[in-house]
């Protein structure tokens, strides 16, 4: 996730993208940089850091346009650096580009442009699109006189992936061109000055009549008017819409809390993360379910070492800890290897056994966190070879790890954690699902069914979050009960374990999880009628068991909910509540089973008159030990 802007009128344009960009920077904020058009050249400038780095090196020129673009970068391909901020420019420096998404197939063009003498500066996936817009300028028919325009489109269908791009050229400095596809893109119509950005926020200074850009719709913005186009460049005639949001909400989507937000964006998440490493090799129909997929991890080879190792060890620290949790039974399920699940702070002190041939994973949304950091030096210093799970390109961890999966949540502002755990528990899936073909444990058959069920997801997770009242209205009832304990079996357990991390630290309710059949050796002594137990039931061979569990705590007093399967009808006459979830696999469960959880906790956190943004006593990255 970045944020792009971009700005044509009457005013000084460097303050007013900058303006912007403040707005846009919780979107990504490991550089900006911007390219202003001034007498038909352009002038591009880009920092590493914050965006006040930027700020304080534009304090000491002074760049006159008002014509210009900017972009606030939340790294994907290539590390934070000035030269691989944004904006991005052609060979001849008269094109510029900013971009947010991901262009899957930009190896394939970088090579395609490197064989037509095109050098490039940077390492990521957007700098080709400033160089295809260049060749088709200069090569397209009508050559230069076919327009930017013209060369837009031709990109256009070239490219794979995800984008919002804005584009500005030397050759015009009466336009600025916009597209979009599965990357947020509006368009602000003021008074003789028209911009463009990632987020409403960033427009409101300036109007609240926007176009909010269709997938794949170009806009042409000029001083006085704005054009809308088909990709195909067809004209597209439609009224703009009043956007009637306070700045606040605006910042947050029009959600009351990031936390919420961020809750919201797994069903994207889901598909980012997965959308770059689920190869279709097949397609018999339109539809997921007659494709047939592969997992194919650009970033990291999986050699035969891989398909032979012995043990696998995780660390981590908090939520990540748990997506580790959901791990061990993930790998031990589908490739059958031995899983050793350790926290970060423990692993440290505790003279830890190597072997050479072990896979070591840690996995952290910040990559930042002290204890994670020091655990991964450990095994590395003893000869382990690191893979890392991490949300932010360009961390310690991401740059000391041998290999790095990134989870493509984009960036998490709320402290409590919820699209990077789920991200997390993407990446497990698809490396255990792939370990467990490699080591022929999982048949052909039952591959394609798990890839389809996560191809599937995304979808699921949107009807889980269509619920949310439900869950909304059951905290109402709920908010002050004074223990809150999670419980489950296997990958349900690992899910309490989240489940009730999320409701302590922003509710503030004591809240614990346990192995369901732990109940009986100790717990069960708290369980009164002040209790409430969430009960996650997705294991089928297990539910005469869960079953049991939740009649053991319903007749000592506490209310119960549990969280199941669609058109499971064996819990309601037991429990208080049930709340269901779209069926999937069993072993595929937590991917949604902790969705309510989340709700479930954020819900009882505002009752409670809580900031779940801004929990007491926490941080959202844990730098110090
Ligand atoms: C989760 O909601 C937390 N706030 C916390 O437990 C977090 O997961 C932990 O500090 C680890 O952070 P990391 O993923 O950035 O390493």
């Amino acid at each position: 996730m970045c944020g792009i802007t971009g700005y044509i009128g009457q005013q000084q344009v460097v303050p007013v993208l900058l303006g912007a960009l403040q707005k846009l920077e919780y979107r990504g904020y490991d550089s900006a940089g911007i390219a202003v058009l001034n007498n038909g050249e352009l002038l591009v400038r880009k920092a590493k850091g914050r965006l006040t780095v930027l700020e304080e090196r534009l304090a000491h020129e002074t760049i006159a346009g008002t014509l210009g673009i900017g972009h606030t970068r939340w790294a994907t391909h290539g590390e934070p650096s000035d030269i691989n901020s944004h904006p991005h420019t052609d060979v001849s420096g008269r094109i510029a580009v900013v971009h947010n998404g991901i262009i899957e197939n930009y190896a394939r063009l970088k090579e395609w442009l490197q064989a037509r003498d095109v050098v490039f500066r940077s390492d990521t996936d957007t700098e080709v699109i400033a160089h295809l817009i260049n060749y088709y300028y200069q090569t397209s028919p009508g050559g230069a006189s076919g327009g930017l325009l013209a060369a837009v489109l031709e990109v256009l269908k070239r490219l794979e992936g995800s984008y919002a791009i804005a584009v500005v050229a030397g050759d015009f400095p009466d336009r600025l061109i916009a597209v979009r596809k599965d990357s947020p893109l509006i368009v602000g119509l003021g008074k003789g000055e028209n911009l463009i950005a990632s987020d409403v926020p960033a427009l409101l200074a300036h109007t609240r009549e926007v176009y909010f850009l269709e997938d794949r719709e170009v806009a042409i913005l000029y001083r006085d008017h704005v054009d809308l186009f088909t990709e195909q460049g067809e004209k597209i005639l439609r009224a703009p819409s009043h956007v009637d949001w306070d700045v606040e909400s605006a910042e947050k989507g029009g959600f009351a809390h990031f936390m919420l937000k961020e809750i919201h964006e797994q069903a994207k998440a889901f598909a980012d993360t997965l959308r770059p490493r689920l190869k279709t090799i097949a397609q018999s129909s339109g539809s997921t379910a007659d494709a047939e997929y592969d997992i194919n991890f650009d970033e990291i080879t999986l050699d035969a070492s891989w398909a032979t190792a012995p043990r696998i060890v995780i660390t981590a620290c908090g939520t990540a800890w748990h997506a580790a949790m959901v791990g061990k039974y993930a790998f031990e399920h589908f490739a059958r290897i031995p899983v050793e699940v350790d926290i970060a702070s423990e692993y440290r002190y505790r003279g830890p056994v190597f072997n050479r041939d072990d896979i070591f994973m840690v996995i952290s949304q910040s990559g930042e966190t002290a204890d994670t950091l020091a655990a991964m030096r450990l095994a590395k210093k003893g000869g382990a070879r690191i893979l890392a799970i991490t949300n932010v390109v360009g961390s310690t961890l991401s740059r000391e790890a041998d290999l790095v999966l990134y989870t493509w949540a984009g960036p998490e502002i709320a402290v409590a954690s919820t699209k990077a755990f789920t991200t997390q528990l993407m990446c497990i899936y698809l490396l255990a699902l792939k370990l467990g073909r490699l080591r022929s444990l999982v048949s052909g058959t039952d591959y394609q069914r798990y890839l389809v069920a996560l191809a599937r997801v995304s979808a699921q997770a949107e009807m889980v979050l269509g619920k949310k009242d439900m869950i909304q209205r059951f905290a109402s009832r709920q908010f002050n009960k004074h223990k809150v304990f999670f419980m489950g079996r296997l990958f349900d357990y690992a899910v309490s374990l989240e489940s009730a991390l999320k409701l302590k630290e922003i509710s503030y309710t004591h809240s614990e999880a346990f192995a369901a059949g732990e109940l009986k050796h100790g717990p069960i002594a708290l369980v009164d009628e002040n209790t409430l137990v969430v009960a996650i039931a997705t294991q089928h061979e297990l539910f005469d068991k869960i079953a049991s569990n939740i009649r053991e705590v319903t007749s000592r007093g506490a209310s119960s909910l549990v969280i199941t399967w669609e058109g499971e009808k064996g819990f309601s006459p037991i429990a208080d509540e049930v709340f269901t979830i779209p069926k999937t696999e069993d072993s595929l469960s937590p991917l949604l089973s902790i969705i309510p959880s989340q709700l479930f906790a954020y819900y009882c956190a505002v009752q409670r008159g809580n900031d779940p943004d801004k929990p007491r006593n926490l941080a959202k990255s844990v730098t110090v030990e």
